[in-house]
C-alpha cells in the first residue's frame, strides 16, 4: 500500500487512505472495542454496580415517601359486591343490593357524643372555607387569621345561604356571601353592611373543635354539654407517611367494634397480605406463610379503652416478623394504634366519622420517624389491604343488637357494654336520623 501510494500527491494520497469504507472500518473498530470495553468493566465490578443501583433506588424511594405521603381511597360501592358480575349495569346493580339490604334490629343512635374528625388540618389553609357534611349536619368549617380551625352550622340565619359555599373569611369571622354579613367564631353575628350595629340575639351555632394527628375535630354532643375530654393528642417529631380512606356502610360503633371483636382476627385477617390465593386454597398457608394474631380488649377508664395486640408472620414454624400493637380507643370516633415492628415503629392514628345513619368515612393515617419514612409508607397500603377485608363484610352485614354470645365473644359483650356511654337519652334515635332528611 505504502508502495502504491507513494508516487502520488499528498492530497491524492490523503484522499486514497480515506476511502469510506476504510473509516466505516475504523469507527465500527472503534465502537467494538468501546463496547467491549464497557462490558469488561461491568463484569468486573458488577457487584459494586448492582449494590451502587439498588442504593440509588432505595435512596430516591426513601426520598419519595419522606416528602411525598400517599394516599389511598375507596368509595362505598367498591368493596363488598366483586359478586356481582361486571357489565354495563353493574352500577345499578350494586346500588340495587344496596337497597335490598337489611339494615338490623335494635340499632342503637347513629350519632354518638365524642369528638369526629372532619377534615385534614393540610386542606384547611388559613383564610380557608370547607363544607363539610357530617353526623346529619351541614358545617361551615374555616381558618381564621388566628391559624385557629373553627366550626359553624352551614346556614345563615339571615335568608339560609350556605356559608361553606362561597362564603369567605374575614380576620377571624366567616362572611355570608348573599348579603355579606360576617359572624365569629363563637357564631355571633359580628356586622351587617349598611347597618351601624348587628343585631342582637342573631347567630349561628359554633361547634368545638381540637387538632389532633393531622386531623380537624369537632365534639358532637346531643345534650349539649362541652367537651368531656381534651384532645391532646400529636405524633410529635414523626413524619406524616400518608392515609388511606374508606366510605363503610355500617354503623359507627361496628368499626371499632373489631378491635374487641378477638375471634375475628385470625378468621378474617389470617391470609397473607402477600396473596390471596391461599384462600382459595388453604394449603398455600404453608408455603406463602400466613398472619397469626392475639389480642386482649381492657375497658379502661372512661372514655378509653385498651387493646394489646400481638402479630406475627409465620412460615411453616418460622415467625420471620412480629409485631407488638398497642391500641387505645379514645371515645366513639378515634382508635390510636403504636405498631413495634423490626423496621421500626409507626403510629396509624385512625378517626370513624359517621356521615349518615349507616355510612362512616374511616381514615388511617400514619405517621412514623424519618429513618423509616418508606415502611411508614407501605403501612398505608398493608393496613388497607387488611381493613378492606373488613369492609367486605361491613357493606354487607346487618346490626344485630342482641347476638348469640358464646364464651370467646365475652369481649365483644364488654365493648358494646362500655361503648353504651357515649350515648345519652337525647341521643337521636335511629329512626329519628334516617327520617331526618323528610324533616320540613
Ligand atoms: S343570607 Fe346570609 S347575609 Fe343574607
Ligand atoms: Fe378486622
Amino acid at each position: 500500500m505504502a508502495d502504491s501510494i507513494s508516487h502520488l500527491s499528498p492530497a491524492k494520497c490523503y484522499d486514497a487512505m480515506l476511502n469510506k469504507s476504510d473509516v466505516l472500518l475504523f469507527f465500527a473498530n472503534m465502537t467494538l472495542n468501546f463496547v467491549r470495553s464497557v462490558i469488561g468493566f461491568l463484569q468486573e465490578n458488577s457487584t459494586i454496580i448492582i449494590a451502587s443501583v439498588i442504593l440509588v433506588v432505595v435512596l430516591y424511594v426513601c426520598y419519595k415517601c419522606y416528602w411525598n405521603p400517599v394516599f389511598y381511597s375507596k368509595e362505598l360501592t367498591d368493596i363488598g359486591f366483586e359478586h356481582i358480575p361486571s357489565g354495563p349495569d353493574r352500577p345499578a346493580r350494586i346500588t340495587r343490593a344496596q337497597q335490598a339490604r337489611k339494615l338490623g334490629h335494635k340499632i342503637p343512635p347513629p350519632y354518638p357524643n365524642g369528638w369526629f374528625a372532619v377534615a385534614e388540618s393540610s386542606d384547611l389553609k388559613v383564610g380557608g372555607v370547607l363544607a363539610v357534611d357530617v353526623l346529619g349536619q351541614n358545617l361551615c368549617l374555616f381558618r381564621g387569621e388566628d391559624g385557629v380551625a373553627h366550626c359553624v352550622d352551614a346556614y345563615c340565619p339571615h335568608l339560609g345561604a350556605n356559608l361553606a359555599i362561597g362564603g369567605a373569611v374575614q380576620g377571624n369571622c366567616i362572611e355570608c356571601p348573599f348579603h355579606k354579613w360576617t359572624f365569629g367564631a363563637d357564631g355571633v353575628c359580628k356586622s351587617v353592611p349598611g347597618v351601624e350595629k348587628a343585631p342582637k340575639g342573631v347567630s349561628i351555632k359554633s361547634w368545638h373543635t381540637a387538632e389532633a394527628d393531622g386531623a380537624v375535630w369537632i365534639w358532637h354532643d346531643a345534650a349539649g354539654r362541652d367537651p368531656q375530654w381534651g384532645m391532646e393528642y400529636s405524633p410529635g417529631a414523626w413524619g406524616y407517611r400518608g392515609r388511606n380512606e374508606f366510605i363503610v356502610n355500617a354503623h359507627v360503633q361496628e368499626i371499632p367494634e373489631n378491635g374487641a371483636d378477638v375471634a375475628h382476627l385470625n378468621a378474617v385477617h389470617a391470609s397473607s397480605v402477600v396473596t390471596t390465593l391461599a384462600e382459595k386454597y388453604p394449603f398455600l398457608l404453608n408455603i406463602i406463610g400466613c398472619h397469626v394474631w392475639t389480642a386482649t380488649w381492657n375497658k379502661g377508664e372512661g372514655h378509653i379503652a385498651d387493646l394489646t395486640l400481638t402479630h406475627d408472620y409465620k412460615i411453616l414454624k418460622y415467625n420471620l416478623f412480629h409485631i407488638d400493637v398497642t391500641v387505645q380507643q379514645i371515645g366513639p370516633g378515634y382508635v390510636r394504634l403504636m405498631l413495634k415492628t423490626p423496621l421500626g415503629p409507626i403510629l396509624v392514628s385512625q378517626s370513624v366519622t359517621p356521615i349518615a345513619p349507616l355510612t362512616q368515612r374511616v381514615v388511617h393515617r400514619v405517621f412514623s420517624p424519618a429513618y423509616n419514612a418508606a415502611w411508614g409508607a407501605l403501612v398505608v397500603y398493608n393496613e388497607a389491604y387488611m381493613f378492606e377485608r373488613d369492609v367486605a363484610i361491613w357493606n354487607n352485614k346487618i346490626f344485630v343488637g342482641a347476638p348469640a354470645f358464646v364464651k370467646t365473644d365475652k369481649t365483644i359483650k364488654a365493648f358494646r357494654s362500655w361503648f353504651s356511654q357515649f350515648y345519652c337519652e337525647n341521643s337521636k334515635s335511629f329512626r329519628e336520623a334516617m327520617t331526618n332528611d323528610l324533616d320540613w
